[in-house]
């Protein structure tokens, strides 16, 4: 069961955002996010805004969406009315974006370029499940613009994969990274999830050395998380699964700084690994770094200059809504400043760049000292003016981001 919106105020039927909203670009650029809601089966823990074709009903397909999707794109240029662009960063996500044909996918990009323009080194990235794609399907991904591609290859453990519900094996998602290598993608991510119960010491470590081997230059790790409402949850809810362990946790994170730092895969943000700079992800440090971002598709979120806003969830909905020339936004919110603030130390703190003392608020400065003496925070950085996360930081960002804000 995808998980609820938030409720915020109602947004304008026409999209329109507030004139203050358009006069200043933020420096961190602005990218695209482009939702895919589709997915052949759900797997057991997951929660996002995806739809089997069971529960798809009428409304939308996977051969109409890029259709709908054209329609707030045309909906977008005449909100910004040329006040963002041209788009540094374009991430298609999922669901799964590539059950949808690679012509299909590439055919988005084109839009999104006729309709914003694509900065000439923008970065184009697609989430790609395993066993939708091979070396053809993601060579005509590479010819048609797309620069990196994130592969959810979850684990290299047959058993883990099981407990998770994912349809793929392990070879097929190291198989899939080496395909992509072939077809000329220079920035492959493979996505681990650790944690899982059930799951091996060994079994996490044979999984990040596996995706080392398979040339990936980016990882992302995230620990399992128990979803409300999701099938893993009930299963968590009889006992059939265990709840996972913190402790766990750590000790994965751990074994993943090590294997990944020795192979030359340094993290520039807590949960992930990259092998250059120019191998991050520069869609997400847009995030991180409170850019400006338009999220098309259903549910998705968009920022610009502090007004946050989502659509509806659900893709016939969306979809009706387009039709009917409104806007899918379904609410909004008009950050003020110390929400602003709040996002950006908790987004700033876990990236590996820092957040700059100057940035902080009196409260946040005077909470460095106890947190440094802790030893959470790198004291080189500190000497010049970075609050910067030590390993054991990282380990406890949660932690360290409430005390700087409390
Ligand atoms: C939502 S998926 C979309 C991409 C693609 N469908 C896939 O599964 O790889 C993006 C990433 O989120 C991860 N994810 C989803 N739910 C999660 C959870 N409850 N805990 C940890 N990671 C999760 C997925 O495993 C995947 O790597
Ligand atoms: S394939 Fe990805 S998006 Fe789809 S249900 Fe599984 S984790 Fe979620």
């Amino acid at each position: 069961m995808p998980s609820a919106l938030p409720d915020g105020e109602p947004a304008p039927a026409d999209g329109r955002l507030p004139d203050h909203a358009l006069t200043r670009p933020s420096a961190a650029g602005f990218g695209v996010y482009v939702h895919v809601p589709f997915c052949a089966t759900r797997c057991g823990y997951c929660d996002f805004n995806t739809y089997t074709a069971e529960e798809l009903g009428g409304g939308v397909s996977r051969d109409t969406y890029p259709e709908v999707l054209r329609q707030e794109f045309t909906l977008a240029k005449t909100v910004l009315d040329g006040a963002r662009g041209p788009v540094d960063t374009v991430f298609i996500g999922g669901g799964t974006p590539t059950l949808l044909d690679a012509s299909a996918l590439t055919g988005i990009v084109a839009d999104i370029d006729r309709t914003f323009g694509l900065a000439p080194d923008a970065e184009i990235t697609t989430e790609a499940n395993p066993e939708t794609v091979d070396e053809t399907y993601l060579r005509q991904l590479r010819d048609g613009g797309f620069t990196r591609v994130s592969l959810g290859m979850q684990s290299a453990s047959p058993g883990v994969l099981a407990i998770l519900e994912r349809s793929h094996t392990p070879g097929r998602a190291l198989e899939a990274a080496a395909a992509a290598r072939r077809a000329g993608f220079d920035h492959v991510n493979l996505d681990l999830i650790y944690g899982t119960p059930g799951e091996h010491a060994d079994d996490f470590r044979d999984s990040l050395a596996a995706a080392v081997d398979a040339g990936a230059d980016h990882v992302s790790a995230y620990s399992l998380i128990v979803e409300d409402g999701t099938a893993l949850a009930a299963k968590v809810r009889r006992g059939v699964i265990a709840q996972p362990s913190d402790d766990v946790a750590a000790d994965r994170y751990l074994m993943a700084e090590e294997i990944l730092s020795e192979a030359g895969l340094n993290w520039y943000e807590v949960s992930n690994w990259a092998a250059t700079e120019r191998a991050r992800c520069r869609h997400n440090l847009l995030y991180w770094r409170g850019g400006d971002w338009w999220g098309f598709g259903p549910g998705a979120h968009s920022h610009i200059a502090g007004v946050r806003w989502w659509n509806v969830k659900h893709p016939s909905r969306y979809s009706q809504r387009l039709t009917a020339r409104r806007s899918p936004a379904q609410g909004r919110e008009i950050l003020t400043d110390h929400q602003r603030y709040v996002e950006d130390v908790m987004l700033r703190t876990r990236l590996a760049e820092g957040m700059p003392i100057a940035s902080l608020q009196p409260s946040g400065v005077a909470a460095i000292p106890p947190i440094a003496a802790a030893g959470l925070l790198d004291t080189g950085a500190l000497s010049t003016g970075t609050v910067r996360l030590t390993l054991r930081g990282r380990l406890l960002a949660d932690a360290v981001i409430r005390d700087l804000l409390d």
